[in-house]
């Protein structure tokens, strides 16, 4: 089966070939990161405007570099939400087009399913599986007993895991998107600040790090204050520890909780290593799958996987599909 898929939910225009819910035969992606630069941030109106400009292109390139035709797909799949409602609309439309012109079905992914089945590509999994989902938007901890049924067991109260790297990076001066270069420049330092892990002993699966933000903030400001002289990459190190270890604490409870045989770490931020090597090393009672790193950001590869097993389940949409800011799983 093969699977056309459309993503546009933030600031990435990506078109996919998959096939069989598993390979990924060309995954193109257009992103808006450059432009956003000097916003030091994405704004929705620009978002919007450049997908219009950027989807025939990727969508071409995503069936050329497959080597296959439109009549080959069978299905159309896109992201219908979460997401920047001005940005979605641009891939739910490019997607009825194509679906309207070939008769090919259409399908609507979560994006958030889209993240957790990045983790299944070229991969098998075990159930019941624990998805820790980091990205700039959300942070949730999703137990699986099998295919597209998705238990939500906790989220953060406030800031995002990527939305906290991005605003502790632009503490340290460094430029949007902060998480990868902060990512950089904490391997060069050690974890020689105490900063606190807030929620780690509570007894559900909520998060809450804004608190961390200000910690980091009140840290450097003192250490300004008192010129008392502090390498960025040590703040950086000690911030990332401090996230990693309350990500580890909570998914060993849940692990004993759940049962769990298998950790799919996803997302945006399942490219930081110091979370990617914490988990990796500090969970000994189920196997842990890192995202590859191409696949953790936004890509239509991992909508297209997911789709399919929404397919699966017998869950097709219609042209009638409308974007969503706000969706649950
Ligand atoms: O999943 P994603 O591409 O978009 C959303 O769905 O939100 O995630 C983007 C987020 C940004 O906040 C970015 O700073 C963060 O992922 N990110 C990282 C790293 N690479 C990207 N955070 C920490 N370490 C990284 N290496
Ligand atoms: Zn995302």
């Amino acid at each position: 089966m093969y699977i056309l898929s459309f993503e546009s939910s933030c600031d990435e225009t990506s078109v996919s070939v998959t096939k069989d819910g598993k390979h990924v035969l060309s995954n193109e992606i257009l992103s808006q990161i450059d432009i956003f630069k000097e916003y030091g941030g994405v704004v929705p109106e620009i978002s919007s405007r450049e997908h219009v400009k950027g989807i025939t292109y990727v969508y071409l390139n995503a069936l050329k570099n497959a080597n296959l035709k439109i009549d080959d797909i069978d299905y159309i799949a896109v992201t219908e939400g979460p997401g920047l409602i001005g940005s979605l609309l641009t891939g739910i439309n490019a997607a009825k087009i194509v679906s309207i012109n070939t008769h090919k079905p259409l399908v609507g992914v979560n994006h958030l399913s889209g993240h957790i089945y990045a983790g299944m590509i070229e991969h098998d999994v075990e159930f019941p599986l624990l998805a820790i989902i980091i990205s700039g938007g959300h942070t949730e901890f999703v137990v699986m007993k099998d295919h597209y049924d998705f238990q939500k067991i906790g989220s953060t109260l406030d800031d995002a895991v990527g939305e906290v790297f991005d605003k502790v990076a632009r503490i340290l001066g460094i430029p949007y998107p902060g998480g990868p270069l902060l990512d950089k420049i904490g391997k060069e330092g050690k974890d020689i600040y105490k900063l606190p892990r807030p929620m780690i002993d509570s007894k559900d699966y909520s998060f809450s790090f804004s608190g961390l933000k200000s910690a980091t903030l009140g840290l450097v400001q003192e250490l300004e204050n008192k010129n008392i002289e502090y390498k960025n990459s040590d703040i950086a190190r000690s911030f990332e520890e401090a996230v990693a270890d309350v990500l580890l604490k909570k998914a060993k409870t849940a692990i004993k909780e759940f049962g769990i045989k298998e950790v799919l770490v996803v997302g945006g931020s399942a490219a930081n290593s110091v979370i990617r090597e914490k988990l990796e090393k500090g969970i000994k009672s189920a196997k842990v799958t890192l995202a590859d790193k191409k696949y953790c950001g936004d890509n239509a590869a991992m909508i297209g996987i997911s789709a399919y097993y929404k397919i699966k389940n017998g869950l097709i949409d219609d042209v009638t599909l409308t974007p969503k800011s706000r969706l649950d799983l």
